[in-house]
């Protein structure tokens, strides 16, 4: 029998709870082994009271330590006080799941090292891209390969407030309240909108892929806050949308991170996401692309991958235990590739701006006409050396005449 145990019955621990009932003969045939809940811990136990589970739901982390637990399964979120039981369950020799990248961002390589020497298993599949199977693609059947970049959405709420402003011109606020409206969005958004939450997704991603330590702080987040109609009007322009896009890659010995709103063309494969769905695209040196897309988010997709390492555990299934223990990367905040960008400029002097960009830039057309801009700014795509000349290109501005505004977006176009 393997005993389960677990941490949280909000949204994610109720659908995992369904799919260990549902499968809890899954594994009799063949390895004689049945699902069994054996304790549900939550925060307000009076809520509770109609549960079906209420004989096994306790508010006292020492209870569900004190009976008989093989797989502790967190879904309560936050870093404390999850890191604390999480790591209590560690040092008690029992297998711990979590979907909680805020947790794996912080302190993941630590209690990696704590199930390590236990000689138990720490899974967090469900941290990253929500149902999508990646971290274990990348760590098991991408293995033979040098992953060159990691270009991802993979923030729900981002990608349908950007979708519902792209699709129907939506103006940003009206987009984030029907995201709220829905479900898709916390009434606190600001982990998601400031794009922090895809830089701790990033970070356990990057650092699987790159096998060097990526701290999310590290992180260059941009979140969309700032991004308005004239954005995707300028974008439609060059049959673009615009994506939350959390990017790595590997440059020289140095690791590129960086989460942005980012132009990318509305037939590529990442353009083509919609709504409240994650995907990432990966580059290995002997696969080229892969694409994994599908529900970064909900009860049962993230239950399903929670699901998976629950099984993989039963079924001893191990993946490399080193694989958070790295060296820190070499950081690079800047992209270094030859790109295009639109930049906006708000400025009393629009002649002076529209003359420094195209002394600037040898590629540099300005907008005009149905998708030029208007009033005191002066909006532009132009193809920069790497992203210094931009910043380069804006300080001199700067130093000439009184910027009211500016806005750099970059183009995806690979
Ligand atoms: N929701 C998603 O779609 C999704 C997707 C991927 C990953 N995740 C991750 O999954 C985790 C859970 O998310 P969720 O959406 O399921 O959260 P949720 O609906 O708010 O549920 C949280 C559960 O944990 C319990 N809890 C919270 N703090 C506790 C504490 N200090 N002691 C005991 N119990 C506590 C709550 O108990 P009460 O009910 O008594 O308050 C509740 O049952 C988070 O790490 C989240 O980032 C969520």
């Amino acid at each position: 029998m393997a005993n389960i145990a677990m941490l949280g019955y909000g949204t994610v621990g109720s659908g995992v709870v369904e799919l260990v009932c549902s499968n809890k003969d899954k594994f009799v045939k063949g390895m004689n082994v049945g699902l069994k809940l054996s304790k549900i811990l939550v925060r307000d136990i009076e809520k509770y009271s109609g549960s079906k589970y209420r004989a096994k739901i306790t508010d006292n982390f020492d209870e569900v330590m004190k009976a008989d637990v093989d797989i502790v399964v967190e879904a309560m979120g936050g870093v404390y006080p999850s890191y604390d039981y999480v790591k209590r369950a560690l040092e008690s020799k029992k297998h711990v799941v979590t979907a909680n990248k805020d947790l794996i961002a912080e302190h993941g390589a630590k209690l990696l090292d704590i199930a390590n020497s236990n000689g138990v298993e720490l899974r967090f599949e469900a941290s990253v891209g929500g149902g999508i199977p990646i971290l274990k693609s990348i760590s098991d059947c991408l293995v033979g390969n040098n992953i060159r970049s990691v270009k991802a959405i993979l923030n729900g709420t981002t990608n349908f407030i950007l979708s519902k402003m792209n699709d129907e011109g939506m103006q940003y606020e009206d987009a984030l309240k029907a995201a709220q409206e829905l479900g898709f969005a916390e009434a606190d958004p600001s982990s998601d909108v400031l794009g922090l939450d895809a830089a701790r997704k990033l970070s356990i991603l990057s650092t699987m892929a790159f096998q060097k330590k990526v701290d999310w702080k590290e992180i260059n987040a941009i979140g969309i806050n700032d991004i308005d109609s004239d954005d995707f009007r300028y974008a439609k322009g060059r049959g673009c949308s615009i994506k939350l896009l959390a990017i790595s890659k590997m440059a020289d010995e140095s690791i590129y991170a960086s989460v942005a709103p980012v132009m990318v063309r509305a037939d590529s494969q990442l353009g083509g996401i919609h709504n409240e769905y994650n995907a990432v695209l990966v580059e290995g040196d002997a696969v080229g692309d892969v694409m994994f897309s599908g529900k970064g988010a909900g009860m049962m997709p993230t239950a399903s991958a929670m699901f998976g390492d629950i099984a993989d555990i039963i079924q001893n299934r191990k993946e490399n235990p080193m694989m958070f223990d790295y060296e820190p990367a070499d950081m690079q905040n800047l992209w270094e590739k030859e790109s295009r960008w639109l930049l906006r400029v708000r400025s009393g002097s629009r002649i002076e701006v529209m003359k420094k960009l195209g002394d600037a830039f040898s590629n540099c057309s300005i907008l005009a006409g149905e998708f030029g801009a208007e009033g005191d700014e002066v909006a532009a795509f132009v193809k920069a050396k790497d992203e210094s000349q931009i910043d380069r290109c804006m300080d001199d501005l700067k130093g000439s005449i009184e910027l009211k505004g500016f806005k750099k977006i970059m183009v995806l176009e690979d």
